[in-house]
């Protein structure tokens, strides 16, 4: 009888095993990951691949057997006796708390490995400061003295990120290359990517941050090495026009293209510039709106105070100390009058 039953055990162990072999190797993770754009992307799928497969067939050995336990050994109907003692069973023990050490102990190795991998330093890398503030990115290259709200980076080039925040903790994720690290307040974290695939994609604030931690987004513009060196001589403080594109002719495009690149839309809404973001004030008719907010101020002066002290008056509903307050340094003079000229004919 007991033999019988250990028997039954092994072979649903056996057929649950080779089920869960065939479903763990069936799923098609490449459907549902985002594409591989770096090439710690590929090591590190293959890795949760197999974490994947190992997880599946566990689950399916440790339910199937709870599902036959239960059914074989249920109470019978009547039965009011108690179950019979039992005080342990070493071979069993010993069974439980060895495959899983082996199996712990493969996937601690195989993970160093992957760590060491990724973690390896890249020949003349492009060096990049990441500065998370609420609630958006800052792509500094102190090479070329460029800083940037949009991230440009060149195909195939080994990159080192040196990631900080002003703020509070933030978190610098970018899906498709497998990459997230957080931005702490006073220390610099390394991470090191080689982007190896053309393309534009989503950077996301993945810790949160507070009210606009949503809206903490920006875009990673991989591109080849003269399209990102062409970028990089064009631009200006936050003039960041996507390469291969025209720079910005009248002062409507200079001015919606400096909204965009400090990222004003994380917070405000705009049509003109195709902004959404709702952690502070609507700016559609702020032209007109900003003229009878503040007695004796016309709507330059509001419009200009607001955006230098953006503590100064704050509208009903929103709160204060969200905005970043050195636009004053970031920006030149003529930076400035051209965003307050292009909010004064929103
Ligand atoms: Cu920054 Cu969430």
């Amino acid at each position: 009888m007991r033999e019988r039953t250990i028997l039954t055990v092994i072979v649903i162990s056996l057929v649950l095993i080779a089920i869960g072999y065939l479903v763990a190797t069936q799923i098609d993770l490449s459907a549902l990951l985002p594409v591989q754009a770096s090439s710690r992307s590929v090591i590190v799928d293959q890795l949760f691949r197999i974490l994947m497969g190992i997880a599946t067939v566990i689950f399916l050995v440790v339910e199937g057997a709870l599902i036959y336990a239960v059914i074989r050994f249920r109470k019978a109907p009547g039965d009011e006796s108690d179950a019979a003692p039992i005080h342990g069973n070493n071979a069993l023990e010993i069974i439980w708390t060895f495959i899983p050490a082996v199996i712990v102990a493969v996937i601690g190795v195989y993970s160093y490995q992957v760590l060491t991998e990724i973690e390896r330093p890249g020949e003349e890398p492009l060096v990049v400061e990441v500065t998370a503030r609420q609630f958006f990115w800052e792509f500094y290259y102190p090479e070329a003295d460029v800083s940037s709200q949009i991230l440009h980076l060149p195909l195939g080039k080994t990159v080192h990120f040196q990631i900080t925040s002003e703020d509070v903790i933030h978190s610098f994720w970018v899906p498709e290359f497998r990459v997230k690290q957080d931005a702490t307040p006073g220390q610099i974290s390394e991470l090191i990517v080689t982007p190896t695939k053309v393309g534009r994609y989503p950077i996301r604030c993945a810790e949160l941050c507070g009210p606009g931690h949503a809206a903490m987004t920006s875009e990673v513009v991989v591109e080849e090495q003269a399209d990102f060196e062409r970028w990089l001589r064009g631009d200006i403080v936050a003039g960041a026009t996507p390469a291969g594109q025209a720079q910005p002719e009248s002062a409507d495009q200079t001015g919606r293209a400096l909204f965009v690149d400090l990222g004003c839309s994380a917070c405000h809404s705009l049509q003109n510039a195709g902004a959404t973001g709702i952690v502070g004030p609507a700016l559609d008719g702020i032209g007109q709106a900003a003229a009878g907010r503040v007695a004796d101020l016309d709507a330059e002066e509001y419009l200009r105070q607001s955006l230098l002290e953006p503590d100064a008056h704050i509208v009903d509903g929103f709160t204060g100390n969200l905005m970043p307050n050195d636009y004053d340094e970031r920006l030149s003079e003529e930076q400035i009058s051209t965003l307050v000229d292009y909010l004064l004919d929103q």
